[in-house]
């Protein structure tokens, strides 16, 4: 070990611990340490290491031979990480500590340099920014695949018709592919509020330093520049107090699972026997313990479950940040957890989804059944009375009293005789079966973003074509 372990803290060995003359008390290195969770950021933390010593030493505040013992060291360390080689302590509290104390032990006092012009304050919020900007985009890419599946499933059911609903009672009939497109609709909203987030989040903070700035002549465009950030943050005060990138991220994530939630539900409902719209196929369930006829919808329900955890975690962060002064508090270090969790929750959920629907099948019969109950087609016939001039308000009142008919009868509007259906209004003809069929009302829906076979085919292929 080099001399410059000696220089370094005082009675403790902290890389802090100068003015300290007593050892911290061992429950409070336990409590206040998160290595066990901020090692995830490991390789955020050395990339901007990197960076940072480029940057001192292209501004001549360390040699530029310590920058390369610097640059190799951190290599080494990274590697040690990789391959779970690298002993994080307890003692050192965070990733940003374990790293350095690790490179001083390696190189010895150029390593000693790198913090120079830096906090960890502004090193912090550099890593979280880092982390947030790649988990972004790979979850722009996870809601693409999952969009996909929509497409694909979307185009093998392209003609199929089920019953549409609103407040869970059979409203009027729509194609299967225009309710799975529905979902590839919010799901687009989702990838697209990632890259809005992103504006916010893809800002450098280091430089900012504890919470000041720095006298010492940085060059902060440079360090963006190395970083792949089309820009410097504004004020050093609010660059170590912010998290709102993180809250919109978080908020971002409990949408997305809100919209799998929402999905998850109907799956779970489909895949009763009640329903019976849809098989999962057996890969995709679980049985139970004790019912041994049971197959279970578990991945929906889980997916609904964690919706749970991941609108907790953006309750958690919002609350953290509630009452906090400028502007960097310890209270922050609660930012991460929250996050890390609703990143790993959220990615499964949209990468299982994704597999999961590509097992599914639609019951084509048991749809079919369904769309023939209900009055479906009441709305239809309304429609038609319009355009025979009756006032709409008129048309509702009539076919209101052909459904209350077709009830006492047990008749569907569509099972009617012609003359049946004339004692209600004048003016209705042959043509009326046509439109009071099931297909026939799908296909009159031609109205942009309706659910005619003809507007369906032209949203599957502006949607293919957006997720090329
Ligand atoms: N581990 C800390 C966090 O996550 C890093 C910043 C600590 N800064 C400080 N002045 N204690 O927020």
């Amino acid at each position: 070990m080099d001399d410059s372990k000696q220089k370094l803290g005082g009675v403790s060995q902290k890389l802090w611990g100068g003015r300290f003359a007593e050892k911290t008390a061992a429950s409070v290195e336990a409590f206040t340490a998160s290595i066990h969770y901020d090692a995830r950021l490991y390789r955020h933390d050395i990339a901007g290491s990197r960076a940072h010593a480029k940057m001192l030493a292209k501004q001549g505040l360390i040699r530029s031979e310590e920058c390369e013992q610097i640059l190799a060291g951190l290599s080494e360390i990274e590697q040690e990480i990789d391959e779970g080689r690298f002993t994080f302590r307890t003692e050192l509290e965070d990733i940003h500590m374990n790293i350095e104390k690790a490179l001083v032990e390696k190189i010895g006092s150029a390593g000693e340099r790198l913090h120079t012009a830096r906090s960890r304050n502004d090193q912090v919020a550099l890593d979280i920014r880092l982390y947030l900007r790649e988990e972004s985009e790979r979850l722009r890419d996870l809601l693409k695949n999952l969009q996909r599946a929509f497409v694909d499933l979307a185009k093998q059911y392209q003609t199929t018709i089920m019953p549409g609903y609103t407040h869970l009672q059979r409203a009027q009939p729509v194609l299967v592919a225009h309710h799975l497109l529905a979902y590839a609709e919010m799901f687009g909203r989702d990838r697209q509020r990632l890259a809005d987030g992103l504006v916010r989040i893809n800002v450098m903070p280091l430089g900012s330093a504890a919470l000041a700035g720095t006298g010492l002549p940085i060059d902060r465009e440079f360090v963006a520049q190395e970083l792949g950030f089309p820009a410097v943050s504004n004020n050093s005060m609010d660059t170590v107090a912010d998290r709102d990138f993180a809250i919109e991220f978080l908020s971002t994530c409990t949408i997305i699972q809100i919209h799998l939630s929402r999905l998850s539900e109907e799956l779970v409902l489909w895949a009763s026997e009640e329903f019976s719209f849809i098989n999962l196929a057996d890969s995709f369930c679980t049985g139970s313990s004790i019912m041994p006829q049971k197959k279970n919808p578990d991945i929906p329900e889980l997916i609904r479950g964690k919706s749970g955890r991941v609108t907790g975690n953006l309750m958690s962060l919002i609350t953290l940040v509630k009452g906090l002064p400028m502007t960097y508090n310890r209270d922050l270090q609660e930012d991460k957890e929250p996050i890390f969790d609703s990143v790993d929750t959220v990615s499964q959920s949209v990468a299982i989804m994704t597999e999961l629907l590509a097992n599914l099948q639609f019951n084509t019969d048991k749809l079919k059944q369904a769309t023939i109950g209900g009055y479906m087609t009441a709305t239809d016939l309304a429609d038609y009375l319009v355009k025979k001039d009756v006032p709409f308000r008129q048309a509702h009142a009539i076919v209101g009293r052909a459904v209350a008919y077709g009830l006492e009868q047990g008749k569907e509007l569509v099972e009617m005789s012609l003359t049946e259906l004339q004692q209600f209004a004048e003016g209705i003809d042959e043509d009326i079966f046509e439109v009071l069929s099931v297909e026939g009302s799908v296909n009159s829906r031609t109205s942009q973003g309706g659910t005619s076979g003809q507007t369906v085919a032209a949203a599957l292929e502006k949607m293919e074509k957006e997720l090329n």
